[in-house]
């Protein structure tokens, strides 16, 4: 029997076969991922401190915020005029893509408190550090098909670059983790538990608003 992890993954290879084969669906799909992105950038610039930021944390914002733009750039390559901005009607799923950070964030912080008791100050930075953890570990994973699928479609667009830098950012959230707890790898795997409930919630809503090819085991 195949687990939650391996139905979810071989459901969005599905998705995105379908995405990429339709100008408009792609050009929604690549609007929703420069939205989350987006979303990330802001998390991220929001989190840093105002003195003790590093060059690691630079970096991280400023590529979060690239991509963003990199992928909103993309969409000119389907077509001219397409999803002006990160309304409704030019993202795929835009409640539970608008909500998919926040809800990550809200879950870890109460696993943090319930679970482990943390202090106002370490449940700060454990949230900030799990939470982007997690999302590196999906960025992997959900780039890594997308590109895999952009290639099987010839198409024009590609995100590779935008791979190279996420390997990077979970090199870097790995050792922050490191330093910031002993126990980072049970952390760790508890916050990647929810995030996997939340990427196939998610991937189910994005389903419903794309046609699917005949469904394989
Ligand atoms: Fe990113
Ligand atoms: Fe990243």
């Amino acid at each position: 029997m195949k687990t939650m992890n391996e139905q979810s993954v071989k459901l969005f290879e599905q998705v995105m076969q379908s995405v990429t084969a339709d100008h408009l669906l792609h050009a929604r799909w690549l609007n929703t991922l420069s939205m989350m992105e987006n979303t990330g950038a802001r998390k991220i610039a929001r989190n840093e401190h105002p003195v003790h930021t590093t060059l690691t944390i630079l970096k991280h914002a400023a590529e979060e915020a690239r991509h963003a733009y990199y992928l909103k750039k993309q969409i000119g390559k389907l077509g001219t005029g397409l999803c002006a901005d990160y309304s409704r009607e030019f993202l795929l799923a835009p409640m539970s893509s608008y909500l998919y950070l926040h809800r990550l964030d809200a879950e870890v912080c109460r696993m943090l408190k319930k679970q482990w008791q943390f202090s106002a100050e370490q449940l700060r930075q454990g949230a900030y550090l799990l939470v982007t953890y997690a999302i590196e570990v999906r960025a992997d994973v959900l780039y890594g098909i997308y590109q895999k699928q952009l290639d099987k479609a010839g198409s024009k667009v590609n995100v590779k670059s935008i791979i190279l830098e996420e390997d990077g950012h979970l090199e870097e959230m790995t050792s922050m983790l490191q330093e910031f707890h002993e126990q980072w790898e049970v952390l760790a795997a508890d916050a990647c538990l929810i995030e996997e409930q939340l990427f196939q919630n998610w991937v189910e809503d994005i389903k419903g608003e794309v046609p699917l090819p005949a469904l394989t085991a």
